[in-house]
């Protein structure tokens, strides 16, 4: 069935009247004052997480305009589509199931009319009794030392999902093990990372889905070769120090790693959906097995709420329709996540990867161009950091910046006045935000006038607060799934291919092109722009080639 225009949609046809109906100031006053139960109504509650978005620049009619769009754009049944184990990933031909990586016992999702749950459970369970192994130092290294230190090598989705998980979880990971990410081709992450480690007391975490990046395999080969160093050439340490987790055993075999010490898992898992999958192999050494289940099983309950809760209560759904609103209706370019637990330091640079690799698209599925603007660049950094660094911008600059907000009623680590202090710096920033400072209330306080207009604040920049209890693994889950699922709605609205990544292929094959005309003996004869060619040249004079 072809789809509809959003252009024709009825609903879209309203918001886009409610956005040009919006007061060009104090449109959050008017609405707070008007509306005093707008905060506790504009609220959402689901597994553990409590999502206030009542200081988004919407009102009761917005919200059901929302909810008729996603209804007219059928996010239901793409929901259930997704579910189901259908190739919605359709310029990969792929089915797009990581909610089967959390599947509880009796679920059931299917790829091509096979039950995956089996598999999942079998790679689970392989990695529970390796995790067990390390942790409890039964598995030696050459020379009969136990492991001491957990390196991750992988990039992207095989980097960012296990350092952000590691990060956020580390309250709850033993002291037994040290753990470092090496992820960036820069040789200098890579030296840094070992710096200081006993090569015989080291385990390499090879992450992959491809196991053909040029970044990881590079650095995988640079651990080898460290490890080798260390162990008198002998190759047979290879299988002590080094695991996969990767789809593609052909190519684990061929880069020297036991088969029996590979982690698979499948084509309908995408890199930036796979955290869950064993690439979450790193955050099941720190925390234990048990735990890794109870970060699944939060994935699971928002995987469920998304299902099953009406549209207008569903977390996921609200928190991509509003997306949309900001990005596509109100002209908002960014957005930032502004984590005030200082655990989640890394959520920004992992939520940069899931919300940009999959919704920065200009063309629909059918390879149209899109009718509107699409994926937000997303960034940010912890609460209160960014408040002495760029939050001035946020308050006072030329952008509309839409922020969420993160932040738990208890601090894993109780200090003094810390986690009071922490929050309340958390709601002023939303509440100023929202509310600004007018001129009047400025001169009130006696403010020379010429300093008034250095010392006002606009107010209406939209937020949203996601507020829980403590971090826990099954938090993180869900606050995960959460994001995920929001990114699938963002993606349904604007009709756009969520799953594939096209858009990073180019610059692979340039880079291919290149390295040799850097590396070679020889003078090259360059043919690319001036500009190009000028670098080169300037590269190889720096390191004394013709
Ligand atoms: O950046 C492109 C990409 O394919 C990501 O989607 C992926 O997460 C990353 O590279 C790493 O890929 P792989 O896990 O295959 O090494």
């Amino acid at each position: 069935m072809a789809k509809m225009p959003l252009r024709d949609l009825p609903a879209w046809s309203g918001l886009a009247a409610k956005r040009r109906g919006l007061p060009a100031a104090q449109a959050l006053r008017s609405m707070f004052a008007a509306d005093p139960g707008r905060g506790d109504r504009l609220v959402a509650e689901a597994c553990g997480l409590y999502f206030d978005y009542s200081k988004q620049l919407l009102d009761d009619d917005t919200l059901r305009l929302l909810v008729e769009l996603a209804e007219q754009v059928d996010l239901r049944r793409r929901i259930e589509a997704m579910f189901r184990g259908d190739r919605i990933n359709s310029t990969e031909d792929r089915a797009v199931l990581h909610v089967a990586l959390r599947s509880a016992p009796g679920d059931s999702f299917e790829v091509d009319g096979r039950d995956v749950t089996a598999g999942v459970e079998e790679v689970l369970g392989r990695m529970a009794v390796f995790s067990e192994r390390i942790r409890d130092g039964r598995w030696l290294g050459h020379g009969g030392k136990r492991i001491r230190t957990v390196v991750n090598i992988g990039i992207g989705g095989s980097d960012l999902g296990p350092v952000m998980a590691y990060e956020a979880l580390r309250s709850y990971a033993t002291h037994d093990l040290d753990f470092r990410f090496v992820s960036n081709v820069d040789g200098t992450d890579f030296s840094e990372a070992v710096a200081g480690l006993e090569p015989t007391t080291t385990l390499f975490v090879v992450s992959s889905k491809t196991f053909t990046t040029q970044e990881t395999m590079t650095n995988a080969r640079s651990a080898r070769e460290w490890l080798l160093a260390a162990c008198g050439g002998d190759a047979s340490a290879v299988a002590r120090h080094f695991v996969a987790v990767s789809t593609n055993a052909m190519e684990v075999a061929a880069f020297g790693i036991d088969p029996a010490n590979m982690f698979g898992f499948w084509d309908w898992v995408g890199g930036r959906y796979s955290m869950d999958s064993a690439i979450g192999l790193s955050t099941m050494l720190a925390i234990g097995p048990e735990r890794f289940r109870e970060l699944l099983g939060g994935f699971r309950a928002m995987d469920r709420h998304f299902l099953t809760a009406p549209l207008e209560r569903n977390l996921p759904a609200l928190h991509g329709l509003i997306t949309v609103w900001n990005t596509s209706l109100c002209g908002c370019e960014t957005m930032a996540v502004l984590p005030y637990e200082q655990y989640l330091k890394r959520f920004p640079a992992y939520l940069q990867q899931l919300s940009m690799e999959s919704n920065g698209k200009r063309v629909q599925i059918d390879g149209t161009l899109v009718e509107c603007p699409t994926g937000p660049v997303v960034w940010g950094e912890p609460g209160t950091n960014g408040q002495h660094s760029f939050y001035q911008l946020i308050h006072q600059g030329t952008h509309r910046i839409p922020c969420d907000f993160l932040g738990a009623a208890q601090s894993l680590n109780p200090l003094g006045r810390h986690q009071a202090m922490l929050l309340a710096n958390m709601l002023a920033q939303s509440e100023a935000l929202a509310f600004g400072k007018t001129a009047e209330e400025v001169a009130a306080e006696g403010t020379p006038a010429r300093l008034v207009p250095h010392r006002e604040f606009p107010g209406d920049i939209p937020s949203s607060t996601i507020l829980y209890d403590r971090l826990t693994p099954a938090i993180l889950g869900s606050l995960v799934a959460l994001y995920e699922h929001s990114v699938f709605t963002q993606g349904v609205v604007w009709n756009i291919n969520s799953f594939d990544q096209w858009g990073v292929e180019l610059g692979k094959v340039l880079a291919g092109r290149i390295l040799p005309e850097l590396e070679s003996p020889a003078s090259p004869d360059l043919h690319h722009d001036s500009s190009t060619n000028a670098l080169i040249r300037r590269i190889r004079s720096a390191r004394h080639l013709p």
